[in-house]
C-alpha cells in the first residue's frame, strides 16, 4: 500500500505564487504531499484566495489583533499544530516565528528566501544583491531557526543578475527559480525524508 501523502501546512503573506506551485505539484498523487491548510498573517491576499478556490482550510492571525507578539506566536503555533503537519512551508510569509512556535514546529518548518544565504538576509534580498553589484544571486530553502534567514540550508539555486535588471525583474527571475526549487525539494522531503546534523541537511534516509 502506498504511504499516505505528507501533510503540508503553507503560510503566506502575499501573492502566493510559491503556494500555487506546490498546489499544482500536489495534484499528482505521485508527488507524495498534500496541502492540508494555508495560514496567513493578513486578510485579503491572493495567497488565501488560491487555497479557498480549492476548498482547502485557511486561517488568519493578524499581529495587531493580539495583546502581544508572544500571544500571536502562540495562536499561530496552535493553529498550525492542529493540522498535524509533517512539514510547514513558509512561502513568502513575512513574519518571524517565535519562542512558542520553534520548540514545537521549528524542526519541521522550512522557509524560502530570495537570495543566496548567507548573503543578503532580511526583507530586501533582491534589492541588496542588485545594489551590491553581485553577478550571481539566487534563492535558498532553509530550516527555520531563531535568526533572520540563518537556518540550516536545505537547497539553493543560483540565478544570474543581468546588466539592465531592476529590483522587480531580478526578483521575478529569482521567483521562477524559487518555485522550481521549492517544488523539487518539498517533494523529495515528503517522499524520502530528511535529516539535520548541525548545519548540514541531507535529503533521503
Ligand atoms: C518570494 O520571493 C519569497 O521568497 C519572498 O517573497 C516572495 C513571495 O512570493 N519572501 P509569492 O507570494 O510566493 O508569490
Amino acid at each position: 500500500m502506498a504511504a499516505a501523502p505528507a501533510r503540508l501546512v503553507v503560510l503566506v503573506s502575499g501573492a502566493g505564487t510559491n503556494l500555487q506551485a506546490l498546489l499544482d505539484a500536489c495534484a499528482d498523487p505521485a508527488y507524495g504531499a498534500t496541502v492540508v491548510a494555508v495560514g496567513a498573517d493578513r486578510d485579503g491576499i491572493e495567497g488565501l484566495a488560491r487555497a479557498e478556490r480549492l476548498g482547502i482550510p485557511t486561517f488568519v492571525h493578524r499581529v495587531k489583533d493580539f495583546a502581544s507578539r508572544e500571544d500571536w506566536d502562540a495562536a499561530l503555533t496552535d493553529s498550525v499544530a492542529s493540522y498535524e503537519p509533517d512539514l510547514v512551508v513558509l512561502a513568502g510569509f513575512m513574519k518571524l516565528v517565535g519562542a512558542s512556535y520553534l520548540p514545537v514546529l521549528g524542526r519541521r518548518t522550512i522557509n524560502t528566501h530570495p537570495a543566496l544565504s548567507p548573503a543578503f538576509p532580511g526583507m530586501h534580498g533582491p534589492r541588496e544583491a542588485l545594489e551590491y553589484g553581485v553577478k550571481i544571486t539566487g534563492c535558498t530553502l532553509f530550516v527555520v531557526d531563531d535568526g533572520v534567514d540563518t537556518g540550516a540550508i536545505v537547497a539553493q539555486t543560483a540565478v544570474p543578475v543581468e546588466d539592465d535588471d531592476t529590483v522587480e525583474t531580478l526578483h521575478e527571475r529569482i521567483k521562477v527559480a524559487e518555485r522550481a526549487m521549492l517544488v523539487d525539494t518539498v517533494g523529495r522531503m515528503a517522499r524520502e525524508g530528511w535529516t539535520v546534523d548541525g548545519r548540514r541537511v541531507r535529503l533521503g534516509g
